[in-house]
């Protein structure tokens, strides 16, 4: 018989970064003997990396961890912890709406979790740690916990934020702007690469000001270093701030073969009065100024950007402003937010808070409206040959797909321009770069035809 190994859950909600720091938690529990597990209801230990950027990622925290209330009773040996920027904002508050919590970990006591998680088997109870830490927490890959399916990974390369944008969490919760060496950075994606990973993305609140404070090398200097590094095809990165988006970074992003010809670039609003109450440190012009010198430097390059409508004060007419943007611009894809009140930013002060229906309503328009410029753009594609990176098979099946081949799988993967590109194959592999021409095309996605022997 097996021995018993003891199992963890992890449950990720929020953004990429926490997609990468929950990875670190899962080395720290398999150093302490877990196994990680997809089974939440037989795990030893249960911990949510937690968001708090929204109302409604904030809820789900609490209703998630709530629900253990139950299964805690039956198994009081089970442990429970909350992780991440809810905890960092909550701290002990956190036991009030979740009492049978064991840890509440902050953004910065991630590199304590061990020594938290000894303590709670010795007896030790109701743990908050969300002490602030001016290093950065290193912890190289862990060949017990990586996903041997996945070809892609988000590496942090920058912590925090020292931006203040009045409608935003993260620098209350992730700390003041902090970066990595570029040797570690550098070192931990050569052991990715090594375990067959293709594709990174380097990750930071605002990229362009990484290395600034230690006086390090610069993020083109960075992405230079890091394109050299054998068995990486391509490089991402997100997010670049409008206000510090450099010529430097511009001719980066033109040069260097391995980062993809794709930026995100959060524009917030097109009206300038709202720009200006967010402290976004632009105006539409100079946005608008930035993407010329993209469009000219980089031919072809996919745009993507966050917008938020009815923040406070935004009247029908700035909204109107954000939708002429996107024409004026045509992003290839945008992720669009409801205004939400965080009572820590300074927004939640502002006064002219927009009605909630009327920021639903304005959110569908404007959603809708890019469905229509982004379907547009991606017919344009239509008989193109794109390079694709196979992220694996598909899991929904597309009407070009049923229509043409439904004995062959269809497979997924992405196109430098980041579009998700569909496909019939049975040959490609997870991990292959193939040459895939485009048949039809909708509002988020591609559908084509391998230019392989198999399809010609
Ligand atoms: N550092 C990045 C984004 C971080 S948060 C940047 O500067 O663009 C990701 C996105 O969440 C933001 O771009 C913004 O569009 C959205 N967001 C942040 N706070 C929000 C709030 N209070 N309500 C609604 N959306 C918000
Ligand atoms: Fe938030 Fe603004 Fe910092 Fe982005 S730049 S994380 S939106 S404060
Ligand atoms: Fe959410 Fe924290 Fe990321 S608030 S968006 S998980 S930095």
């Amino acid at each position: 018989m097996k021995p018993y190994k003891k199992t963890a859950y992890i449950n990720t909600i929020g953004c990429q970064m926490n997609v990468y720091d929950s990875e670190k938690l899962a080395g720290i529990l398999a150093a302490y003997g877990y196994e990680i597990s997809h089974e939440m209801d037989s795990a030893d230990i249960v911990v949510c990396n937690t968001c708090s950027i929204r109302h409604k990622a904030e809820e789900k925290a609490f209703s998630f961890l709530g629900k253990f209330a139950r299964e805690k009773k039956k198994r009081p040996h089970l442990i429970l912890v909350m992780a991440g920027c809810v905890a960092q904002q909550e701290g002990e508050k956190a036991f009030v709406r979740v009492p049978h919590l064991d840890i509440v970990l902050g953004t910065q006591a991630f590199a304590r979790f061990g020594q938290h998680l000894d303590a709670v088997k010795s007896g030790k109870q109701k743990i908050v740690d969300i002490e602030k830490s001016d290093c950065i927490f290193e912890a190289l890959p862990d060949e017990a916990v990586m996903d041997g399916s996945r070809i892609s990974k988000f590496i942090t390369i920058m912590q925090g934020c020292d931006n203040y944008c009045t409608y935003c969490v993260v620098p209350y919760v992730r700390g003041r702007e902090r970066s990595r060496s570029h040797n570690a950075i550098v070192d931990e994606i050569k052991i990715l690469a090594n375990s067959g990973i293709r594709e990174i993305t380097l990750l930071g609140q605002n990229v362009n000001s990484y290395g600034v404070k230690e006086e390090g090398i610069s993020f083109p200097q960075l992405l230079e270093k890091v394109s050299q590094i054998e068995g990486i095809a391509r490089i991402r990165f997100a997010t670049s701030h409008p206000k510090d988006l450099s010529m430097e970074l511009i001719h980066a992003i033109r040069d260097i073969d391995k980062v993809c010809n794709h930026l995100h670039l959060p524009v917030q609003s097109g009206s300038n009065a709202i720009l200006r109450r967010m402290n976004r440190g632009y105006t539409r012009e100079t946005y608008i100024s930035r993407i010329v010198d993209l469009k000219k430097a980089c031919p072809g390059i996919a745009l993507s950007s966050d917008i938020i409508v009815g923040f406070p004060g935004e009247t029908p007419e700035d909204f109107n402003d954000t939708m002429e943007l996107l024409k004026t611009i045509e992003f290839d894809s945008i992720f669009a937010f409801a205004y939400s009140d965080r009572s820590s930013a300074p927004a939640a002060k502002f006064s002219d808070q927009v009605d909630e229906q009327e920021k639903m309503s304005r959110l569908n328009r404007l959603l809708d409206f890019q469905d229509l410029l982004a379907e547009k753009k991606n017919k344009a594609l239509i008989g193109k040959v794109l390079e694709v990176l196979v992220e694996g098979e598909s899991q929904k099946l597309h009407d070009g797909f049923i229509k043409t081949s439904d004995q062959m799988r269809q497979m997924t993967g992405r196109s430098a321009s980041n579009k998700v590109v569909h496909f019939p194959s049975e040959s490609c592999a997870t991990g292959d770069l193939v040459k895939v021409r485009i048949e039809n095309a909708y509002p988020h996605s591609l559908w084509g035809l391998t230019l392989g022997a198999e399809n010609q």
